[in-house]
């Protein structure tokens, strides 16, 4: 992003998360194993969803794919994909995704900005966004954004971190959230956004699946 005078600019929210991956990605993958545990009926959802929704000629947009994690889900659930495009802010944890894409030339991994999808062109039949939205500060408009660019029929997925049932587990996870650079998402602005499918919770609150489908014979909102 420029600010007209050629000088990058940077959102405070992307200064942060990145000096927070930028140390933290060494450790990313053995924190997601044991978090994938905790919320492992989520994560099973999300491998019957990839099973069910992508074929072979699927164009799959990814925000925010961290170390990719769902790379290894494409190729471990589906029987094929036509294109993938994954968009993070952290260059330590796309080395890694990068890695996991083993040079497939299906594969494309930006550094960017998964909160400014107006560089992006063209829609996706596939959209999905996996821990992402409780880094941001307006996380329902991402996700407004992201459904705009499902092509007709299209399915967007995302997984979220939501306040945990047990007020005593919120107030640790609000206490640890700050250095990490999360918060808790309100789930209800999500959850009335247009073409909601369902909506599934698991982990004690913690963890929210939302998916969505766009009618067959809709036109991608401008
Ligand atoms: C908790 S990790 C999730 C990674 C992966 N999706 C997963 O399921 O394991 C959060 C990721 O969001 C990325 N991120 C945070 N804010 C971002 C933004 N505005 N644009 C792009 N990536 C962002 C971070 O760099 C990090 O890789």
């Amino acid at each position: 992003m420029t600010n007209g005078t050629n000088a990058t600019v940077n959102p405070p929210q992307l200064d942060r998360v990145r000096r927070v991956y930028s140390w933290f990605a060494r450790f990313y993958d053995a924190f997601r194993a044991v978090w994938g545990r905790w919320t492992r009926p989520i994560e099973e959802d999300l491998d019957q969803l990839f099973r069910e929704r992508i074929g072979a000629e699927s164009r799959i947009l990814e925000l925010a794919p961290g170390t990719g994690i769902n790379i290894e889900r494409l190729f471990r659930w589906t029987r094929g994909f036509g294109s993938y495009l994954g968009i993070d802010s952290s260059e330590e944890m796309l080395v890694r995704a990068r890695a996991r894409a083993q040079a497939d030339d299906r594969i494309e991994l930006r550094i960017g900005d998964a909160t400014d999808l107006q560089a992006v062109g063209g829609t996706f039949d596939f959209v999905v966004s996996s821990w992402l939205l409780s880094h941001l500060d307006t996380p329902d408009a991402t996700v407004r954004d992201a459904l705009r660019k499902l092509a007709p029929g299209g399915t967007a997925v995302f997984v979220f971190f939501t306040p945990p049932r047990s007020r005593l587990l919120l107030a640790v996870v609000t206490a640890i959230g700050n250095p990490f650079s999360y918060r808790v998402v309100d789930r209800e602005p999500i959850r009335t956004l247009p073409n909601l499918e369902r909506m599934s919770v698991s982990a004690a609150g913690m963890a929210t699946l939302a998916v969505f489908r766009a009618p067959p014979d809709q036109a991608p909102a401008k």
